[in-house]
């Protein structure tokens, strides 16, 4: 069977697609069938992503972006990769929630004021209260801002609750959303210091993922 990671939140331009295309991008460079199932209809961002990067570069690890209409239609082809990434759209819904049900990990990215993290907590209880295995759900620090404190206390906070949070964090920086525009993901970023930054965060995501796929 696949390895099969969701992503999740409450609020739209949460940076799911940007993990999921970090984490996509990172399987396939270790010579994994990767697919992301894009679940967003109306923007089909993470679609568009892959064309423009499979035009400018042709040689980087490939992976696969197709927009779904529903969870299941998206399993009858999850076999023929090693790793499926669900990727909903903006807001809270049963493709999410249906999503989550049947991933090994669940991945909310979450910035790290009040604002954000109350709602990512709130979504990871719903999960849990429609059958997801609370010990399946990791917040990822993303956007994060430019204060260790604020950093810290985010760490804390999360802490306090029955979740994993992934080790490191992606901060919100152009450079990012310039690989986007370009085809590549955060682990691809032009710029030696962010691009570590997310590696670190990603890898801390492929070894949870890795332990609970096992
Ligand atoms: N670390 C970052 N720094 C700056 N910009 C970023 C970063 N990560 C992603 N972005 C940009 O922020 C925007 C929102 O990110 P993304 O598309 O990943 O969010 P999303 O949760 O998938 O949004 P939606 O809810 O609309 O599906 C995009 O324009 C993306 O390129
Ligand atoms: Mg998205």
């Amino acid at each position: 069977m696949s390895i099969r990671i969701a992503m999740a939140g409450q609020k739209g331009g949460v940076k799911k697609s940007a993990t999921a295309r970090a984490l996509g991008t990172a399987f396939a460079g270790a010579g994994m069938r990767v697919l992301i199932a894009d679940f967003d209809p109306k923007q089909t961002t993470c679609t568009k992503w892959n064309l423009r990067r499979q035009s400018r570069f042709p040689d980087l690890p490939a992976i696969a972006v197709k927009p779904y209409a529903s969870v299941a239609q998206c399993l009858r082809e999850a076999d023929e990769y090693d790793v499926v990434i669900f990727d909903p759209g903006a807001f809270a819904s049963e493709i999410m929630v249906e999503a989550a049900a049947q991933a090994h990990c669940v991945i909310l990215p979450t910035a790290l004021g009040l604002d954000d993290l109350e709602p990512s907590v709130d979504l990871a209880n719903g999960l849990v209260q429609r059958g997801v295995d609370p010990q399946r759900i990791a917040f990822a620090l993303h956007p994060a801002g430019d204060s260790d404190s604020e950093l810290a206390a985010a760490r804390e906070y999360l802490g306090q609750t029955p979740y994993a949070t992934l080790d490191g964090y992606v901060p919100q920086m152009t450079i990012y959303s310039m690989a986007h525009d370009l085809g590549l993901s955060v682990i691809e970023a032009r710029s030696p210091v962010p691009r570590q930054k997310a590696e670190r965060m990603i890898q801390s995501a492929i070894n949870t993922i890795s332990a609970l796929a096992n």
